[in-house]
């Protein structure tokens, strides 16, 4: 079988950008540790209440074991509602261990916010009728930003909270 010599050119370059973009993918996906969050775990928006990680009692920190950690977090426009503490105040900022695994669970009552901590790989859409979760190592410490990233009205860019990872 014959190639013309611009049919080899055009097949290297075509396999060769195949084999980098494949590359950075792993490199994102296994180097990096940037991953999906879950997907098609539903919940009945109008009553996340009913759902054990979402009773009032059960959101935000909670230790389950030596460095692992759950965080339970119910969206609404503009905030994010982490319960609150002994005294009854709305808690509105969070610390974690350096090195500790945290799994995040986010639902929305109301419409579609993000739930990005910045500068890490949690990066979540939170959509009604559906829990996001995802786990993560938390290896740097920092405070970091909480913001929501998806468009969701007026107050929108008020939505945002600290999230504080000490060493
Ligand atoms: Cu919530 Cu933007």
């Amino acid at each position: 079988m014959h190639f013309h010599k611009f049919e080899k050119i055009w097949l290297t370059f075509g396999i060769g950008a195949l084999v980098l973009f494949l590359v950075i993918l792993g490199y994102g996906a296994f180097y990096l540790g940037t991953h999906p969050q879950s997907h098609g775990v539903t919940i009945d928006p109008q009553n996340v209440e009913a759902h054990e990680a979402f009773k009032p009692e059960n959101l935000g920190l909670t230790k389950v074991d030596e460095d692992r950690y759950i965080v339970n977090v119910v969206a609404s426009a503009f905030h994010y509602d982490f319960g609150v503490d002994a005294d009854g105040n709305a808690i509105n900022h969070i610390e974690i261990p350096k090195g500790a695994t945290v799994l995040f669970q986010v639902v929305t009552k109301d419409v579609i916010h993000g739930f990005n901590i910045a500068g890490t790989n949690v990066n979540m859409m939170v959509e009604p009728g559906y829990i996001s979760s995802m786990e993560v190592e938390m290896n740097q410490a920092a405070e970091f930003t909480l913001l929501c990233n998806e468009y969701c009205g007026i107050g929108h860019h008020m939505m945002y909270t600290t999230v504080e990872v000490y060493q």
